[in-house]
């Protein structure tokens, strides 16, 4: 990677996806749980999630996601110079990043794997945009993937039924300024209130000899306090995307989609409201896919893409928010790949 001498703007090109073939209803987690479908639809919009199998590995599903996304654009995949994967759920705690690089071809890429939960795309996008705009990078693949069936007590329903396994990438390019795609970011930590959504190291050490003793690997099932997490959302989600409308000049009637973290369909409902924003402006597969973590914000994009939703110069308001607690925004201008 060697550094260009120029500012630039960031291009959205192109999108991916990729979901685990096992889709399980909520009337199939009533098989085995004390929940039902009319409980989890209403205080969540969730129907069912996909569970990822043999075969899945969240490096299969990352990579399989990248490759759409760089098919999508019409890249020679050896042209991409940064393999950025959002997870927490690696299949090697070294980073997944670049064995999804390998399988995807991407030989002339630096990759490496970003962790901040269900921020993490977001997280991601305002990363590869600094490699882009200082001219580090001239090609990015961002990948969002997270695989938390594997760290869910599935005997805990106030967990388990929310969250889903899947992977979405887009494919980011360097260009003039003046055609810029991402037109406004922030980001926003707080550790303080990290309590509220763990997935944390478990207890458990072996003793070697006498004062020696080193922690043993692994990790606790996902723990939630429900409630506090959704009053953060409903107010910190909100603030972040006024604050950035108003920095970027924006009113919230010029957005033609709001492109959110897919948690809950009454966080969605929520934000949109504040803003102002009708219901047919915001994106929302919930319904299918539950709550994939950094997955949500690419998996709903390639969604809306494909469908011809969003379509090219459209304005997108997105937000992530989760674990960390973490949460930020971004005003997107989607491209769409070149036309010949
Ligand atoms: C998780 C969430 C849906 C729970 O909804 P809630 O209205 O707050 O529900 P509560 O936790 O107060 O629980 C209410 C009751 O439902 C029960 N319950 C919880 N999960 C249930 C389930 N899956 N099925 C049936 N009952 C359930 C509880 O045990 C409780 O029963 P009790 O009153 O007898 O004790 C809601 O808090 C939420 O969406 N929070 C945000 C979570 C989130 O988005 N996390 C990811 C962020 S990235």
């Amino acid at each position: 990677m060697t550094l260009a001498a120029f500012p630039a703007g960031v291009s959205l090109v192109a999108s991916g996806a990729a979901t685990p073939a096992c889709s399980v209803s909520n009337d199939q987690l009533s098989l085995w749980l004390d929940t039902s479908d009319d409980w989890i639809r209403s205080r969540t919009g969730i129907g069912a999630r996909r569970i990822a199998g043999p075969g899945e590995s969240l490096t299969a599903l990352a990579a399989a996601a990248g490759r759409q996304a760089l098919e999508r654009a019409g890249w020679d995949p050896a042209s991409v110079d940064l393999v950025l994967l959002a997870t927490s759920t690696p299949d090697d705690l070294f980073g997944s990043a670049p064995q999804v690089q390998a399988l995807v071809g991407a030989t002339g890429a630096v990759a490496f794997d970003l962790t901040a939960a269900c921020s993490g795309f977001l997280f991601g996008l305002v990363t590869a945009s600094q490699y882009l705009r200082c001219g580090a990078a001239q090609r990015v693949l961002l990948i969002g993937a997270d695989q938390l069936s594997r760290w869910l007590d599935w005997q805990d329903r106030s967990t388990c039924v929310l969250f889903g396994d899947g992977a979405g990438a887009l494919a980011l390019e360097a260009c003039p300024a003046i055609e810029d795609g991402l037109l406004g970011f922030r980001l926003a930590s707080d550790g303080r209130r990290s309590d509220c959504l763990r997935l944390p190291q478990r207890d458990g050490r072996q003793e070697l000899q006498p004062g020696i003793s080193p922690q043993e690997g692994g990790f606790s099932p996902l723990q939630m306090n429900g409630q506090e997490v959704y009053k953060f959302a409903v107010r910190e989600v909100p603030a972040v995307l006024k604050a950035l409308l108003a920095e970027t000049g924006t009113e919230a009637a010029a957005i033609d989609w709001l492109l959110l973290h897919q948690a809950n369909q009454r966080i969605l409902d929520a934000v949109a409201e504040r803003l102002g924003l009708p219901a047919e402006r915001v994106l929302s597969n919930l319904a299918a896919y539950g709550n994939t973590s950094a997955a949500t914000i690419p998996l709903m994009l390639h969604e809306a893409v494909s469908d011809g939703r969003v379509r090219p110069g459209q304005l997108i308001a997105s937000s992530g928010f989760g674990a960390g607690l973490s949460w930020g925004a971004a005003l997107m201008r989607w491209r769409g790949p070149a036309t010949a």
